[in-house]
Parts: C-alpha cells; sequence; structure tokens
C-alpha cells in the first residue's frame, strides 16, 4: 500500500484526478471501476474540467461501478446511476452504453448479481478501481462480516452506514435498507486500487484498513494485500496513523 498524504479535500481530489487522468492518457481503451458518495465528488469535478480542456478522452472507456441501492431504478434520482450521470457522464464524452451499475430496478437478487458479475469479468476487470471507504472500513457497500464476499452480491445496510448515507435523502426512512455490491474478491481483482478518503470521521478506519490486522470486520484492510494499492488521504483522515 502506498500512503499519499494531502492537506485537505481539494488536494486530494486533485492528486486523485491526476492519477486517473494518467490512466486514461496511457491507455484510452481503459476499464474504470468507479465509485459514489461525497468523497470522489471533487475528483469528477476536476475529470471533466480536464475532458472539457481535450486533456483526457472518455469515448472508448468502460465504467463499471461498485453499487447500487436495492429497489431503485436508474432513473430514480437517490441511485448511483442518476449520480454518476449528474456527476460525471452526462459532463464528459462517454459512450453512455459502456458504463455500467448494477441493476438496482431487478428485484431478483441472484441474477441481478450474476449478470452483474459476468459483465465485469468479460470487460476483464477494472484497470483502475477508485473507492471510498465507509466509516465503518466498509468499501462498496462490503459491510463488516464474518468472511470476506468474493462476488456481486445483496447486503443488509448496517444501521450506521444508514445513518451516514442518510444525510442524502430528504427522509431519513427512505434511505433503502439493501444494497447490491461488487464483492471484495472483484475488488481485488482490479490491476490498481485508488483508496480516497477525507475528514476526520474516517481516521479510525484508514487506520484499520492500513495498519489493523486483515480481518472481515474491517472489510478494506483486504487492500493491504493487494499488489498495487494507493491511497490518498488528507491529515484528518490520517490522524490516527503513523506519521511516515
Ligand atoms: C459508494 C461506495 C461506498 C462509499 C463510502 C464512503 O459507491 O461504494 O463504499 O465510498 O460509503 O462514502 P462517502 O464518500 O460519502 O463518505
Amino acid at each position: 500500500m502506498r500512503i499519499i498524504r494531502v492537506a485537505g479535500y481539494e488536494e486530494m481530489s486533485s492528486r486523485a484526478a491526476d492519477v486517473i487522468a494518467a490512466q486514461l492518457i496511457l491507455d484510452p481503451r481503459s476499464v474504470l471501476g468507479l465509485a459514489t458518495g461525497t468523497t470522489p465528488v471533487g475528483a469528477y469535478r476536476l475529470l471533466v474540467e480536464k475532458n472539457r480542456r481535450g486533456e483526457i478522452d472518455f469515448s472508448q472507456v468502460r465504467t463499471y461501478n461498485l453499487d447500487e441501492y436495492r429497489g431503485l431504478s436508474h432513473d430514480d434520482s437517490q441511485s448511483y446511476h442518476y449520480f454518476m450521470a449528474d456527476n460525471l457522464f452526462k459532463h464528459v464524452n462517454i459512450d453512455m452504453a459502456n458504463t455500467h451499475v448494477p441493476d438496482g430496478s431487478d428485484p431478483d437478487a441472484e441474477s441481478a448479481c450474476r449478470a452483474y458479475d459476468a459483465m465485469v469479468e468479460e470487460a476483464g476487470y477494472p484497470d483502475l478501481q477508485l473507492l471510498g471507504i465507509g466509516n465503518n472500513g466498509h468499501i462498496g457497500f462490503n459491510e463488516p462480516a464474518e468472511g470476506f464476499p468474493v462476488g456481486t452480491h445483496c447486503v443488509d445496510l448496517t444501521p450506521s452506514t444508514i445513518q451516514a448515507n442518510s444525510r442524502l435523502f430528504d427522509d431519513p426512512d427512505d434511505v433503502p435498507r439493501q444494497a447490491y455490491t461488487m464483492g471484495v474478491g472483484t475488488i481485488m481483482k482490479s490491476r490498481r486500487v485508488l483508496v480516497l478518503a477525507s475528514g476526520a470521521a474516517k481516521a479510525d478506519a484508514v487506520r484499520a484498513m492500513c495498519y489493523g490486522p486483515v480481518v472481515p470486520s474491517c472489510p478494506a484492510s483486504a487492500l493491504q494485500l493487494h499488489p498495487d494499492c494507493i491511497v490518498i488521504a488528507d491529515e484528518a483522515a490520517l490522524a490516527r496513523c503513523p506519521e511516515e
């Protein structure tokens, strides 16, 4: 794991956008694994600007998002599909047919998850997987558990995740209780992983991810075993980590 310490959210976003841009410059046909949430929004904004300036080209890029709420259709404004269109896809020259998010509207969890696994496998897995981290150490929606899930599966969101995500809903009761998420096994198959973390609320999770034991009670700790994992985190998120 390589840890890049930055001052704050803006610098984290700028470094992250540079890493993603470098990936697209080196391989314009890249497969990107993407995340939603507050953390990557700044990096997405900078990627839009780079695309507008002609510095990066999304025309041949394929994307696979980590997760989607179960029960929300693609055009629901709270869905992760909608979030991605709003924050990135509709502002860059990507072919929407090349963007993929698990189908939350499919009530058949088994078939939705198997279909998504097949798509990600056929794409050859992400060249670069972007991740945020939950306050409880989750990645994607792989919540603390007894084991590391391998493929895409349906999860019951924990009370702490429902609480953390309720800020994005008008009514906390509207937060879906389940989601479809790529497994830790799939995330580990990406050739490079880029984890972003900002803010004091992430400090315990970041310490557990980088310096704790590799245990499924902190799903992000599995990334210690990834051969090419970069963590870009700010001072507040690294506050409980040793200064190297
Ligand atoms: C989102 C995702 C989640 C978030 C995590 C952090 O697609 O997979 O693991 O990355 O919940 O969320 P934020 O960035 O909102 O703190």
